[in-house]
């Protein structure tokens, strides 16, 4: 049998540089140091950092499976050595994302976001890894739906024989902590129902009818899993393409559509999700608004080739104009809703502090 392959990518705010519009080049530098270890002694096959706003990503190949024990340990003991040096320059929220003192077999669960699948390489495999800032897992819901289950956005879908019999959404429900798969185009209705409700319900994985994994999105909550606000999730999700998956321009397509996501200034605000190219996924308008960039891979052998600036196309200057219009529209509301939060999503904000003041003064009517 053939040599199966894992990409594993595994994010964590560490440290903003200025504020948290993006990342200091020194916590890169660290990031590689670490990974090029790992891949002399053999743990790792290649790897790519990066990073969104201030978000450091680590792109790895590998050989030993999802959730592998070292893997994540390796994820870990990098995002700390990134925060020594994000505490040694002071950089803001220095380790925000690392929510516990001590490694314990999995990264899930303890602040960092993790996107992993592990599949045989094909003849020629294109995969798209997609990084956001300033906004949490829903934020993939639409984009997914449009590139495996809507026919307007992925010819595929109607004229490809290999396409045709449609896709299985993996959703994950996280707050009642259950998970349904729905099979595309049949229950098509049903997954709307639950995915329009982006906060709740997640698409974690997408699969093609015959079991071959498409598509793996983080879905970590951090105020989940901190029980207060302690930065956004800014979720990762990988996607691989052709050939009986979406074609690369049909993965892309979703995101010409600036939709509305939340996570715009302190993780309390709705905004339009921007695609920019890398060097403009900084967040700096009112810490945002929201960002995901688009880096575009062929896996060769269990090697990252590339990455290509997928959203460095000037047809998505449209796109970008009109999350700067929608980003106006949104900003003339101030404090109110909807640009605002409503208030079960403030709930894991400051907010309840204010109201707890307030309490004692509301008079019965
Ligand atoms: C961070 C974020 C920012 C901060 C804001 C206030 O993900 O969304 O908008 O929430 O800059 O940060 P503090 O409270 O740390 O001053
Ligand atoms: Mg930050
Ligand atoms: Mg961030």
């Amino acid at each position: 049998m053939a040599e199966k392959i894992t990409l594993s990518v595994i994010k964590a705010d560490v440290g903003g540089y200025v504020g948290h519009s993006s990342i200091h080049q020194n916590l890169i530098d660290v990031a590689k140091e670490k990974l090029s270890k790992a891949k002399d002694n053999g743990m790792l096959v290649d790897f790519h950092v990066t990073r969104v706003g201030d978000d450091l990503e680590l792109i790895m190949t590998h050989e030993r499976g999802v959730d592998n024990e070292e893997i994540h340990q390796l994820a870990w003991d990098t995002f700390l050595a990134a925060t020594e040096e994000a505490k040694k320059l002071k950089l803001y929220g220095a380790g925000q994302d690392l929510l516990s003192d001590a490694f314990s077999g999995n990264i899930k669960g303890m602040g960092p976001g993790v996107a992993e699948m592990e599949f045989v390489e094909r003849k020629s495999e294109p995969v798209i890894v997609f990084m956001a800032d300033k906004t949490s897992p829903g934020a993939w819901n639409l984009p997914l739906y449009s590139m495996f289950a809507n026919p307007f956005n992925t010819a595929g879908l109607v004229i490809d024989p290999t396409m045709h019999e449609g896709f299985q959404f993996d959703v994950v429900d996280v707050y009642g902590h259950k998970a349904i798969t729905l099979s595309c185009p049949e229950e098509m209705y049903d997954l709307l129902m639950l995915i329009g409700a982006m906060r709740r319900f997640m698409i974690r994985r997408v699969y093609r009818k015959d079991g071959e994994i498409c598509a793996s999105a983080s879905t970590q909550k951090l105020s989940l899993i901190a029980g207060r606000y302690v930065g956004k999730d800014d979720p990762v999700l990988i996607v691989r393409c052709q050939s009986g998956m979406p074609a690369v321009g049909e993965a892309l397509e979703p995101f010409a559509f600036p939709h509305i996501v939340e996570g715009w200034m302190r993780g309390s605000h709705h905004g339009p999700l921007m695609p920019v190219p890398f060097y403009e996924a900084n967040p700096s308008r009112f810490d945002g608004p929201p960002r995901v960039i688009a880096a575009g891979f062929q896996i060769t052998n269990g090697h990252l080739i590339g990455p290509r600036d997928l959203f460095d196309d000037p047809a998505f200057d449209r796109a970008r104009q009109l999350a700067n219009e929608i980003g106006d529209y949104l900003r003339a509301h101030g404090p109110f809703e909807p640009h605002r939060l409503g208030l079960d999503d403030l709930e894991y904000t400051t907010m309840p502090q204010l109201m707890k003041k307030l309490e004692n003064r509301f008079k019965e009517e």
